[in-house]
Order: C-alpha cells, then sequence, then structure tokens
C-alpha cells in the first residue's frame, strides 16, 4: 500500500493500482497495545484525510493507546480518577517510588501499555517496589496509582457505542487478586448500572472523542464509581455471552447509521429500545460496594430474558434485505475480533 500527499489531494495505491472509490465508514480495529503510530495511525490519518469517516477515530485511538496519556485528557474535567502518577524516561521508574508515596501503601503499578491485567500489580510497600523494579521489562514507562480497595477483584465493565450505553458487566476475580480481568480467570455478569456510573462512561467516551469503546470503573465504598481505563478496541466474546448482547451487531448498525444516506437507522432505535429494556430489567448497580455481589447474582439469573430474539422477530417486519446486510457487516467485524 503506497500512500500519496500532494499539494491538492491525498491518494491510495494498492499493488500499483490507483484506489478511486473509498469507504465512507470505516470500522477500525487496531489492538492498542501495539499500535504504531508510523504505521498504524498513519495509514488511519491518511483515509481520514480521504474523507472516511472512521470509527475510532485515530485521535481518539491514541488517547487509549497509553494508559496515563487517558488520564491526561480526563483530568481537568471533573472524572473522579484515582490520583496517578507517572514519569519521562525510563530510568526515573526508582526515583517515582520516593515521589509517590503520598499514595500510600499499598500502591497499584501499572505499564502504561499494559492490557489484560497482565503488567498491573499492587506493591506491598516500599522495599516490595524497589526490588520489583529490577525484575520488570522497562519498554514503556509505569504508571503509579492509588489502589481504590474497595474495589479489589471488582470491576465494571461498561460498552458505550455512539455515546449510548449498550450494555454493563461486572467482573470478578476468582482467586483472591485484584485483577478482574476475564483473561485472567475473572468471571463477568450481566448487571445494570447506576445513573452516576451510566454518565461517567458516557463522559469519559466523549472526552476521549469515542465511537465505541469499553470503560471500566472501579466501585468505591460510597456507590459511586470512579475511571480504572478506557480500551478503544473493545473485546465482545465475554460481553456477549454475560450480557446476551451481539456487540458487533450493534457497532455495524452504528457503522450503518453514519453513512450518508442514514440507511437502517429504524434498526439502531429498534435495538435501542431493546438495549434500555435489558437494562432496567435488572437490579441497579450503584448501592455500598458490599452489596453490589448479591445484585449480581440476582442479575445474572435473569439474563433469560433474550433481547435479540425481540429484536430479530421486529427485524423480520422491516423491508427485506436490511438484516442480511447488517448480519454480513457484524460477522464481518466479528471475524476481525476473533
Ligand atoms: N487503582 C486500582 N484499584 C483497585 N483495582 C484496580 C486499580 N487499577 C486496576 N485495578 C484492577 O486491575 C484490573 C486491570 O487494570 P487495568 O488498568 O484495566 O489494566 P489492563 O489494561 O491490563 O486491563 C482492573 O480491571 C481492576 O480490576
Ligand atoms: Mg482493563
Amino acid at each position: 500500500m503506497v500512500l500519496a500527499s500532494s499539494l491538492y489531494i491525498s491518494g491510495l495505491r494498492i499493488n500499483g493500482e490507483l484506489i478511486t472509490a473509498y469507504p465512507q465508514v470505516v470500522v477500525v480495529r487496531v489492538p492498542t497495545p501495539w499500535v504504531q503510530s508510523d504505521s498504524d495511525i498513519t495509514v488511519l490519518r491518511h483515509l481520514e484525510k480521504m474523507g472516511c469517516r472512521l470509527m475510532n477515530r485515530p485521535q481518539a485511538i491514541l488517547n487509549c493507546v497509553n494508559k496515563f496519556w487517558t488520564f491526561q485528557e480526563l483530568a481537568g474535567h471533573g472524572v473522579p480518577l484515582p490520583d496517578t502518577f507517572s514519569y519521562g524516561g525510563h530510568e526515573n521508574f526508582a526515583k517515582m517510588i520516593d515521589e509517590a508515596e503520598v499514595l500510600e501503601f499499598p500502591m497499584v503499578v501499572k505499564n502504561t501499555r499494559g492490557h489484560r491485567g497482565k503488567a498491573v500489580f499492587l506493591a506491598r510497600d516500599k522495599h516490595h517496589l524497589a526490588d520489583l523494579s529490577h525484575l520488570i521489562r522497562h519498554e514503556a514507562p509505569y504508571l503509579f496509582q492509588k489502589y481504590v480497595k474497595e474495589s479489589h477483584g471488582r470491576d465494571v465493565r461498561v460498552i458505550v457505542v455512539g455515546g449510548r450505553v449498550v450494555g454493563t458487566m461486572l467482573r470478578c476475580s476468582t482467586d483472591g487478586r485484584m485483577q478482574s480481568n476475564c483473561s485472567l480467570g475473572g468471571v463477568g455478569m450481566m448487571c445494570s448500572l447506576s445513573e452516576q456510573g451510566k454518565q461517567l462512561a458516557i463522559q469519559v467516551s466523549n472526552i476521549l472523542g469515542m465511537d465505541v469503546c469499553g470503560i471500566d470503573l472501579l466501585m468505591k465504598d460510597d456507590g459511586s464509581f470512579c475511571v480504572c481505563e478506557a480500551n478503544a478496541n473493545v473485546g465482545f466474546i465475554a460481553f456477549d455471552k454475560a450480557c446476551n448482547l451481539d456487540v458487533a451487531g450493534i457497532i455495524a448498525d452504528y457503522a450503518a447509521s453514519l453513512l450518508p444516506s442514514g440507511r437502517l437507522t429504524r434498526r439502531m432505535s429498534l435495538l435501542s429500545v431493546v438495549s434500555t429494556a435489558s437494562e432496567t430489567s435488572e437490579p441497579e448497580l450503584g448501592p455500598p460496594a458490599s452489596t453490589a455481589v448479591d445484585n449480581m447474582s440476582a442479575s445474572s439469573s435473569s439474563v433469560d430474558s433474550d433481547p435479540e430474539t425481540t429484536e430479530r422477530e421486529l427485524l423480520t417486519k422491516l423491508p427485506g434485505g436490511l438484516f442480511n446486510m447488517n448480519q454480513l457487516l457484524a460477522n464481518e467485524i466479528k471475524l476481525l475480533v476473533e
């Protein structure tokens, strides 16, 4: 693929052939931990300059590539965040050990480009941190963060598409560890979320400029939430299963709604009815964290109500062809994800 920029226009050649017809909407799936600004982001920027509507846009993806960059964007907007420090220059990890002491021990330490809970740990004390600093890899800087004790082993994953909450999932670790990531053995259950939690996830998505994202929220003692991280390349498999949703289909609908002709917007509104109904049928998540798990078991047992069945029934009444086209898009997105 060759990208060209001239005085008048940006162009694209694939295998020597000049491309003249570009997609109007592009659903971008780039695994954020490995995003390369000089290759991946360059191609995405080029498509954007040629008039493609990218979801997510390159700047929004960059906002999530590095966990500290995400917090830099969010700070100053009144968004509740655990206090967080980082540094420039890898040699500064050791110096941070003294600087970050105000966060108190135990303290959360994360690689700014980590993912799947693998480069996140709870440091017991200063000596523990000093010992670990010799063992960890320093390709990307680390951040030092206030430990949200009440949320140990639990967080809420909220998927936001087009500024709307499409579903919420409580994740719990099963082995006592702090990280609740499903990839580390955590389990996910459908849950509902307080208004503060929903508004927070939407606000974060808007500030970061996301079309599609997974926002992770930590729970506080008073039932409110603070932000843990934002994922631009959110995975759907565990989420679909826990929440009985078809997130790829919802993303496909949203992509279709961005087409200049505004095709398939009717299905979008049908979906919004379905997802609202499935949320409100659940007990609220938001009361003191100590009761949250009980609420969750109630939630997971009521996953039976099948929003997709209702949706499919409604869709058969739409003019022919629409659903199949949507399904194709959804399948393609699923292939990219899996
Ligand atoms: N400050 C914190 N206090 C308590 N738990 C946390 C904190 N930060 C992260 N966690 C837990 O660790 C998990 C992984 O952290 P996260 O920042 O999301 O990194 P990753 O990108 O690897 O998933 C979170 O889902 C949450 O369960
Ligand atoms: Mg995470």
